[in-house]
């Protein structure tokens, strides 16, 4: 059934959507992505539909190219700084191997994400590591493993870090304090984190902050590194970090005039946006880094304070674009005078973001020709009628359960946030490149979940 009228006004931006079945665009396909005829689909030089044979579906595919090409676009943009990697929003050995490859630092926040970064021998003095609750095995392992820096996020850390630094009797243990400015990014709630009213950080308005600054300055056994804020997700506009970088240099003044202590970094935290459909908005990401750099510089000059060295940690705008998942089409129901459901064999587990954020994604059928088209809503196969992967995208009219989609943008807190819910075992990952595609995650298994179940 092509698309009527009314179909494409209620769909909004539906002639984008329609549009998009066309070409293979690198703002949201990977970089390799490629249209092979009769609609089949490459990624790194290998067909989706081969991948799927050979693994399965649903299964995460990495384009090794794009990711590389990402960390070196942020080397190129941010010039000296320093890039973390922002390991949340998708962690296994091989990428910690290539962020490693690529020059870039690994932002962790968990014993389990060090571990992953260890075991791949990840540089402890290119770590840093990161929560508002660190557990004392989170704390345990970062000290066991050399020269982690760790940014402290609440008042009690400060003598608990400075307890488990004693007897080990080494250097000094780098910290740095995360700052909550209170610069609202426009983000969505559940990832706002530069405002006052949440868990993170230390506030700057009511001087807890410095307070923290002095009451690690006094302890022996730490060594302050520099300040740390984290405003948000998505965030696609550098006025905010320009606001965020004013406060915390007035910070650094401040400590500076009391303490006659130079700060030497600044680590203004990830969040950079990423387009994930057409409708999405884009920037360019040299522009946005020359923004933020001239900010730190002006700021710091006004104050006459030497330049801190930044970092920054993106997460998402490394991996989201590298990555599509590759799902098999189960079943397809047509309601009539509503709307057309594909059904594929996965879901909300290995992708929770539409349920959890209303985050909209952009498809692909890889397996048919797009000709002639209809909107189409691809839902889970889960057990929520809010398990829904895509609302209203273009699919071929005839597809068909057996067929073959891809979803576009699915790199970043996909994988990581996966759970075998309904007891699904989570997807692989596949890395393709050069034409050749190798397992880097493999599938969770029935096996795997029982193994887990020891109380029969
Ligand atoms: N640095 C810190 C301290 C962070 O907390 C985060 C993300 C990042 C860097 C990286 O942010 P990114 O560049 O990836 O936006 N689950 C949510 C995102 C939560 C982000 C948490 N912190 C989502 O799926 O959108």
């Amino acid at each position: 059934m092509p698309v009527t009228d009314d179909a494409a006004r209620s769909a909004g931006s539906a002639t984008a959507r329609l549009r998009e079945q066309g070409d293979l665009r690198p703002r949201i396909w990977p970089l390799t992505a490629c249209a092979l005829a009769g609609g089949e689909i490459s990624v790194g030089g290998v067909s989706l539909a081969e991948i799927a044979a050979r693994y399965g579906t649903p299964a995460y595919v990495l384009d090794e190219a794009d990711v590389r090409q990402r960390c070196r676009d942020y080397r190129q943009a941010f010039g000296d700084a320093e890039i973390a990697y922002a390991g949340k929003a998708f962690l296994c050995r091989a990428m910690v191997r290539l962020v490693d490859e690529e020059g870039l630092s690994l932002d962790v926040c968990s014993e389990g994400e060090l571990a992953v970064a260890s075991s791949a021998g990840f540089p402890a003095d290119r770590v840093l590591l990161h929560g508002n609750a660190k557990t004392p095995g989170d704390l345990r392992a970062a000290m066991a493993y050399g020269a982690v820096r760790i940014v402290l996020d609440s008042a009690g850390e400060i003598a608990r870090i400075a307890a488990l630094a004693q007897p080990l009797a080494r250097l000094r243990q780098r910290v740095l304090v995360r700052v909550t400015p209170d610069v609202d990014a426009h983000t969505h709630r559940a990832v706002a984190t530069g405002v006052e009213d949440q868990k993170f950080g230390f506030s700057l308005s009511t001087g807890a902050a410095a307070d923290a600054v002095r009451r690690i300055l006094a302890q022996p056994e730490l060594e302050l590194a520099g300040l740390h804020c984290h405003l948000g997700s998505q965030i696609t506009r550098p006025e905010a970090f320009e606001t965020a970088v004013r406060r915390l240099a007035g910070l650094m003044a401040a400590v500076h005039a009391e303490h006659g202590v130079t700060l030497p970094e600044l680590n203004l935290g990830g969040g950079h946006g990423v387009p994930c459909t057409e409708d999405d908005h884009d920037y360019d990401l040299a522009g946005f880094a020359a923004r933020i750099r001239a900010a730190v510089r002006g700021a710091c000059a006004s104050l006459r304070l030497p330049a801190p060295r930044i970092t920054v940690e993106p997460g998402r705008a490394i991996i989201s674009r590298a990555m599509v998942t590759l799902y098999r089409v189960v079943s397809v129901k047509h309601v009539a005078g509503l709307r057309t459901f594909v059904a594929v064999d996965g879901g909300m587990s290995d992708n929770p973001r539409s349920a959890l954020y209303g985050a909209r994604y952009s498809v692909r059928a890889v397996s048919r020709p797009a000709d002639p088209v209809q909107l189409t809503t691809v839902v889970g196969r889960h057990c929520e009628a809010g398990d829904v992967l895509a609302a209203d995208v273009a699919l071929p009219a005839g597809t068909r359960p057996g067929d073959l989609l891809a979803v576009a943008c699915t790199g970043a807190y996909h994988h990581s946030m996966a759970s075998n819910y309904n007891m699904v075992g989570r997807p692989p990952v596949v890395a393709v490149r050069d034409g050749a595609a190798r397992l880097l995650v493999r599938r969770e298994t029935a096996a795997d979940m029982r193994q887990r179940d020891v109380g029969l």
